[in-house]
């Protein structure tokens, strides 16, 4: 048994988040942790809200609401959701949480003692009209390098490029649209980052087994000498965690914040610590701290392709300038874009589903499996509705589904609602059980590598087969003529069906449930050792016939949410 810390990248808190979110960084992290949990290791898997910076800011005052109440009460929002997904997280966390106060301030107050923290009085954009310094998102224009016209202060979202705001050609505040804007001085403090690189770059270097997502945009970073350029980890805003050092406000800093991609990633720390202070857990050290035990943990972080710069160089730039025994990350999975109906998935613009709508138009294992079975891994990958109808209740409603309520039916009527006893294997149960242990142990192999994609074919794979016995030894033509082998075959099929909710059950949670209480069954063994498993439940257990697990999609639902959805919402709401 190993231990296991998993981070999905920690969503804003402007609003809910969309599909292309989702499947980005928070879904396949759940279905890791969810897999790794029931193999039997020790996995603590955290997410929380992102509040700081000024998507909050700007969201809080277009619900026109104070920001802390805002974002309080969205917090819950998506708490709720994400729990409406089956995303399984040990704890769901606060990057304003005092615990993460705390822990910013003190980690700033240590890379200033060691000498990477320096004081620049740099120009910043400020707004006439709107009386203030305009820092990331606050400001719009054109980006320099390549040419996307709504890209914002602090990144562009076309090329990923971090700015900064003097960078934009055309630049208008977002407060209030004006043009008006001088360069003014202000001082702010600035993480010496460059003095990390040759670190920075063997410790990227020794990650072999990385995605090539992740290293080659850290790499492009690296190179560029973008990436490593000194970063200001200040901002002049109102709501953020206030620059102190030790237990005093930081001479020259009053009134400013740290920069949201500062304490962003060190609330992935901090969340443990509001994990252990919720009563949770004990011993959040344990998992951060290689003096306190963690350097027996595995740390695996997930995320947008977007994210993947401030997780390779700025964050572990935090983390080894401090040269204090922090756990650094051992695994980053990185995904590419998931579009939306021929454009982009986008929250600023309110284009696509977003998670709240996609669970009142069905449950969410309908989502889970379709998302992470298209999950965007060595590209990016589009949502249509098509696609997701034709899927959905082809892997769902036709291959497992049918299987499901194909065999207990069928039990019921001929038999009774109970394992029938009689009958023994012959070379069509040795074949199938020689073929599913070659698929169940290609599906553990893809799923321990992160293997989105792969795993999900696998596991429809594995669905298949169940059909396909059933298929080619029709117990119900053997019934009529020998009732014995009928009862043998029935017998597997019903043991398959558990089978298939223990290892569905990361992908699908609710159906895998419902399959297991269907079975009437606490055992939910790892099918290792399948001819084994295929034995858990003995002639004469009682089951019931599960409600249908998946309806289809129809045509009808199929056009109406095309159109519902052909639109935008408003965003941030
Ligand atoms: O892109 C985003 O949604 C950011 N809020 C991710 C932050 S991840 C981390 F570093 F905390
Ligand atoms: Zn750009």
């Amino acid at each position: 048994m190993a231990r296991h810390l998993i981070t999905s990248a920690i969503p804003y808190i402007n609003g809910i988040k969309h599909l292309g979110n989702l499947v980005g960084s928070q879904l396949p992290a759940d279905l890791y942790a969810r897999y790794l949990r029931q193999r039997g290791h020790e996995v603590l898997f955290l997410c929380a809200t992102d509040e700081h910076g000024t998507p909050a800011e700007l969201a809080a005052a277009k619900a026109g609401k104070p920001v802390a109440e805002y974002c309080a009460e969205m917090h819950d929002v998506q708490a709720k959701i994400a729990e409406g997904f089956g995303l399984s997280f040990d704890h769901f966390g606060r990057s304003s949480s005092p615990q993460n106060h705390k822990l910013t301030q003190a980690f700033a107050t240590r890379l200033a003692e060691v000498g990477l923290i320096k004081e620049v009085t740099e120009e910043q954009v400020y707004s006439v009209a709107d009386g203030r310094f305009l820092p990331d998102r606050y400001i719009e224009g054109t980006c320099p390098n390549c040419g996307f016209e709504s890209a914002r202060g602090d990144q562009c979202d076309n090329c990923t490029k971090q700015l900064d705001p003097t960078d934009l050609i055309d630049a208008h505040s977002t407060i209030s649209g004006s043009t008006e804007l001088e360069v003014r001085e202000t001082k702010h403090l600035y993480l010496r980052q460059s003095e990390l690189k040759d670190d920075l770059a063997a410790w990227i270097e020794s990650k072999k087994d990385w995605p090539i997502l992740t290293t080659s945009i850290a790499k492009k970073w690296l190179t560029d000498g973008d990436g490593l350029q000194d970063r200001g980890i200040t901002r002049d805003l109102d709501w953020g965690i206030p620059v102190m050092k030790g237990d005093d406000v930081w001479p020259g800093m009053e009134g400013k914040v740290f920069y949201v991609w500062f304490d962003a990633p060190i609330e992935y720390i901090a969340c443990a610590q509001e994990w252990e202070d919720a009563g949770k857990g004990t011993d959040w050290a344990r998992w951060w701290r290689t003096d306190k035990g963690a350097d027996d943990v595995t740390y695996t972080q997930f995320m947008g392709k977007d994210n993947v710069p401030f997780h390779t160089l700025s964050f572990p730039a935090t983390i080894m300038g401090t040269q204090e025994p922090w756990k650094l990350v051992d695994y980053i999975k990185s995904f590419n874009y998931l579009n939306y109906d021929g454009g982009q998935f986008s929250t600023s613009r309110g284009r696509g589903v977003f998670m709240d709508q996609a669970l009142e138009l069905l449950p969410s294992d309908y989502w889970r499996w379709w998302l992470l079975s298209h999950a965007p891994e060595s590209s990016d990958a589009e949502f249509t509705w098509e696609n997701f109808q034709t899927d959905a209740n082809k892997d769902l409603a036709d291959v497992l589904g049918n299987f499901v309520s194909r065999i207990t039916k069928f039990c019921r009527s001929k038999f009774s609602e109970a394992v029938p006893a009689g009958g023994a294997y012959g070379p069509a149960e040795e074949q199938l059980i020689a073929d599913l242990t070659t698929r169940i142990r290609a599906y553990e192999g893809h799923m321990d590598a992160m293997e989105v994609r792969k795993s999900a074919a696998e596991l429809r794979a594995i669905w298949v087969l169940g059909n396909e016995y059933l298929q080619a030894n029709a117990p119900w033509t053997t019934f009529k003529t020998d009732p014995e082998t009928a009862a043998m075959q029935v017998r597997l099929a019903l043991n398959l069906i558990r089978i298939y909710a223990v290892l569905s059950a990361a992908f699908i949670p609710d159906a895998s449930k419902s399959m297991i209480d269907a079975m009437q069954t606490n055992d939910d063994t790892w099918p290792t050792d399948v001819a084994a498993a295929l034995n858990a439940l003995p002639a004469g257990h009682a089951f019931t016939v599960p409600e249908n697990l998946f309806r289809k999609i129809t045509d009808e639902e199929r056009e109406e949410w095309a159109a519902r959805f052909a639109g935008t919402r408003d965003a941030g709401e």
